[in-house]
């Protein structure tokens, strides 16, 4: 899998439980995905069409870095469908601890919105 980003969890990201809201983990998410759709697409015009179920496997605190890997599951015509996973990183041993993961379809729109055609540009 390809990294994506990687993400800091700040104080003003926390929920009432002292852990990461789960909201602001889906828009790294949703921003990650789409980085590697534009990429993949050759365009930044693609739209998130879906997110599958998100399972919040363990918490993330203050101070962890989160890093978003993702991998092509599907290019269709229009779309392209990719499987992401968030890993919070320890700094001490190296190791990553996969947090949550996801799939998400994006389709790449022309400035009016509708689907065209992916250009491929590798
Ligand atoms: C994305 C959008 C342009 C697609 O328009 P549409 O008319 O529904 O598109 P189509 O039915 O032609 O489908 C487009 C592609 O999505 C795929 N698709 C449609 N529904 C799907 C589903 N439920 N799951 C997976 N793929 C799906 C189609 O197979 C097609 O891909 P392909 O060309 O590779 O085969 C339109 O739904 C939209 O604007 N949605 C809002 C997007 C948005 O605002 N996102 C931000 C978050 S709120």
């Amino acid at each position: 899998m390809k990294l994506i980003s990687t993400k800091i969890c700040k104080t003003g990201d926390i929920g009432v439980n002292d852990n990461l809201f789960g909201g602001i983990m889906l828009a790294w998410l949703d921003e990650a995905g789409g980085i590697m759709a534009a990429n993949v697409c050759c365009d930044h015009n693609v739209i998130t069409l879906k997110m599958d179920e998100v399972l919040f496997k363990h918490p993330v605190k203050v101070k962890e870095q989160i890093r978003i890997y993702g991998k092509v599951e599907k290019m269709g015509k229009t779309s392209v469908s990719l499987y992401l996973e968030a890993r919070r990183a320890n700094l001490k041993d190296k190791s990553e601890e996969v947090v949550c993961s996801t799939e998400m379809v994006f389709v790449r729109v022309d400035p009016a919105g509708k689907p065209v055609p992916i250009k491929v540009c590798l």
